[in-house]
């Protein structure tokens, strides 16, 4: 059985992937500190696979951290390195925190795995390193920008210390995926998005909104240069975008990557405006949303979606679920959040 280290695996995308990893018959080794996380999150995996992942409480922060995972978890293969913090308007209030946190983690990982011969790394980043693209749909040759956060500059540079460190190594071959939007949960409801306080993103808002949590959804501008005004987004359902995760790990291990380090846009490849999402939630849920159009967002980018063209093609993957299907999954574990009362 080959076992794959997922930091952050207790995670909104990293307990997904721990989901499709056992599912594709790996063995999953999640480290997480669970700064961001509920280690509930473990029995809802369980009930869904019927396997329960080891998990090892380990703040990769600490260099000493990962030294005796093997001697309890041997015959790691490959590493996806989830654990990072991830809150783009808190970076700007604390970059420093961001910066030792999702720079000296990953850091620490590399060393680790250079120490014991560990040569796959998935890593997870973000499209908001191209910041608001020239031109769409954004393929992987599009220039990275100026970050627009420290958070998107955690990213940009976690991506050249993994280029660089595999380039010089001659043996660690990474895959970064750039994820576009990720929503949903896993249809069974069992696992999802657990947004700590107040959520910074739409879809959670949104269905927090409608569930009566929150008083009224604002939509951050209308008056963009888009057809309704509002902004765009390729929205990926969060288990197609866990699938690709064991599509890149498996192009690693298999040696089919074509160079040491590779990037893939992981996205559905069509953009959505905010104001066509709230219309399809309110078909899909039969729920009349509450919202008021208020001004833009600070940092916001007008209009990004993903060419997923690579990705279909190299890695055989292409995202399965509608707009429809995914917001239903959301809408579904919301719910079940609300019966269960788990809620962070
Ligand atoms: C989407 C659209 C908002 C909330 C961020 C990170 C990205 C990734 C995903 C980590 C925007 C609008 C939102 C609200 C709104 N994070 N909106 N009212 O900003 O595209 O991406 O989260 O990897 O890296 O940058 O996602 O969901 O916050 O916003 O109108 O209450 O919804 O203005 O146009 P975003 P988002």
């Amino acid at each position: 059985m080959k076992r794959i280290l997922v930091t952050g695996g207790t995670g909104y995308i990293g307990s997904h992937t721990v989901v499709e990893l056992i599912r594709a018959g790996y063995e999953a080794v999640i480290a997480d500190n669970l700064s961001n996380s509920e280690i509930s999150v473990l029995e809802g995996i369980e009930k869904i696979t019927g396997v329960k992942p080891a998990f090892e409480c380990i703040d990769l922060c600490d260099p000493s951290a990962l030294d005796h995972l093997l001697t309890r978890h041997g015959g790691i293969v490959a590493a996806i390195h989830f654990a990072a913090y991830k809150a783009v308007g808190e970076s700007v209030s604390q970059p420093l925190k961001y910066y030792r946190n999702n720079l000296t983690s990953l850091i620490n990982l590399l060393e680790w795995m250079s120490r014991h011969s560990i040569l796959h790394l998935v890593f997870s980043s973000s499209c908001t390193v191209y910041g608001q693209p020239e031109k769409l749909p954004v393929t992987e040759q599009a220039p990275v920008l100026p970050a627009t956060s420290p958070y998107g500059n955690t990213k940009q540079i976690c991506e050249a210390i993994i280029r660089d460190t595999a380039a010089a190594s001659e043996s660690i071959k990474s895959i970064a995926l750039r994820y576009f939007n990720p929503i949903g949960a896993h249809a069974s409801a069992l696992i999802g998005e657990l947004p700590v306080g107040i959520p910074n993103n739409l879809v959670p808002f949104i269905t927090q909104t409608a569930i009566g949590i929150r008083e009224q959804l604002s939509v951050f501008g209308n008056d963009y240069n888009t057809p309704d005004g509002s902004c765009i987004r390729d929205y990926i359902h969060v288990v197609d975008l866990a699938k690709a995760h064991v599509a890149a790990v498996e192009r690693l291990i298999g040696g089919k990557n074509k160079k040491n380090f590779e990037v893939f846009n992981l996205g559905t490849g069509r953009g959505v405006s905010v104001l066509e999402l709230i219309r399809t939630f309110e078909k899909i849920s039969g729920v009349k949303l509450n919202y008021k159009i208020a001004g833009r967002r600070e940092g916001d980018t007008e209009q990004v979606w993903a060419d997923t063209s690579f990705a279909n093609r190299e890695l055989g993957w292409k995202a399965q679920s509608t707009l429809e299907e995914t917001l239903l999954s959301a809408w579904k574990w919301e719910q079940y959040c609300r019966t269960t009362g788990n809620r962070k």
